[in-house]
């Protein structure tokens, strides 16, 4: 009888990374040995670790395995034209990732690692092909989280690791959000609760002439100025066409299935455009959510929409939004008002994000 079965090698082209996944809890302050150690042997073993940083979740894998690295894309439909960060455990393995490293990296290091900043550098050879989406560059960043050091230490190896979210969905900031995105697609979760900070690394090319940020991050723009004044801010914000031309930086990114619909402007007529925007989405049977400061709930109290709190402070609503905009998500609502923040501090971050979740559509008031 003539078989039907799909050569394996034609199967393996199409199908996402399959795996049994495994969650398990672990102390943020004191990682069990040996559950890190099994951790280290899955990476070792060519597997998908999901692990906390300082930042969100990071879908792991060993960072010198072309094979590994594949699985990444695969889990996370990710395009292969996106480079992945390699996280490293001490500053002396950046020497095993990248080369000419210039003399500012040590400075930046010293002031920010571990931490939530990215290095963009020339990358070594031996760093294959995959990582850096084809690029002669690669990106590297030092987590100040215990189980991802941990992780790095137990596998021996630089983890390749972009945010393990399904790609476009917003970052995980809980091992719940990486199970909701990619169960059956990692081996194992390493859960240590929610993320600190809540958004992405601040990624920093230090290959251009005038170091560059590229994507505002959990680094503030302010705190780099005092390292380094002369840095410049080029945020890359485009749109699924220009993809090719630099990965990683396409506008529907960090997005719910909702519409997401951002307001700028004086604070009063802010409140009083994502009023009349919810009261005319309503009329046309949609649902309503907002994304509220800890204080603006009121303003909305005569609606009838779905309010997710997200804190006060930067700090607070940084390591809220992503959470927020999931919440929403699986309450179904159809759209999701905001209020831009403040671009500076870590508002910057939160802005780029929300942004990004609206596809670039701010609407300016007043
Ligand atoms: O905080 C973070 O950065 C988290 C944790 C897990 O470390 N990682 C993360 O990775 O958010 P993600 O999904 O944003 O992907 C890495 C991004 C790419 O989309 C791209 O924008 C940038 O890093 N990137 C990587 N390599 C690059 C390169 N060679 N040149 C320019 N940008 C690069
Ligand atoms: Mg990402």
């Amino acid at each position: 009888m003539e078989c039907l079965c799909v050569p394996k090698n034609e199967k393996a082209k199409n199908m996402p990374y399959q795996a049994e996944t495994y969650s398990v809890t672990v102390d943020p302050q004191n990682p069990d040995p040996q559950v890190m150690a099994l951790a280290g042997q899955v990476i070792v073993d060519g597997g998908l670790v999901a692990f906390p940083t300082e930042t969100v979740y990071g879908l792991g894998a060993n960072a010198l395995s072309e094979a590994a690295v594949a699985h990444i894309f695969e889990a996370k439909q990710r395009p292969s034209n996106d480079p992945l960060i390699v996280h490293i455990e001490t500053v002396a393995q950046l020497e095993t990732v990248a080369i000419e490293i210039p003399s500012i990296t040590q400075k930046l290091a010293d002031a920010f690692w571990p931490g939530a900043l990215t290095f963009i550098l020339k990358k070594r050879p031996e760093i294959p092909a995959n990582v850096t989406a084809g690029r002669d560059t690669v990106a590297v960043r030092l987590p100040a989280h215990l189980i991802a050091q941990r992780l790095i230490h137990k596998a021996g190896v630089p983890i390749a690791a972009p945010s393990s979210n399904l790609f476009s969905r917003p970052s995980p900031t809980t091992a719940y959000h990486v199970l909701a995105d990619l169960d059956g697609h990692v081996d194992v979760i390493l859960d240590g609760g929610s993320t600190q900070i809540g958004v992405e690394s601040t990624i920093i090319d230090l290959t251009s002439e005038i170091p560059t940020v590229l994507r505002p991050g959990g680094v503030t723009l302010e705190a780099l100025r005092e390292h380094l004044p002369t840095v410049a801010f080029r945020p890359q914000h485009i749109t699924e066409d220009d993809i090719a031309a630099a990965p990683g930086t396409l506008l529907k990114h960090y997005s719910p299935h909702a519409t997401v619909k951002v307001f700028k402007g004086e604070e009063k007529a802010v409140y009083e455009a994502m009023r009349h925007e919810a009261a005319t989405d309503i009329k046309q049977g949609k649902q309503v959510g907002i994304l509220a400061q800890d204080n603006e709930a009121l303003e909305f109290a005569k609606l009838d929409v779905q309010i997710v709190l997200i804190g006060k402070t930067s700090q607070a609503m940084a390591a809220a939004l992503f959470a927020g905009m999931r919440a929403l998500d699986n309450s179904k609502v159809d759209v999701i008002l905001a209020r831009a923040p403040q671009e500076t501090g870590l508002g910057l971050a939160l802005y780029d994000r929300l942004m990004r979740a609206a596809e670039g559509h701010i609407m300016e008031v007043g």
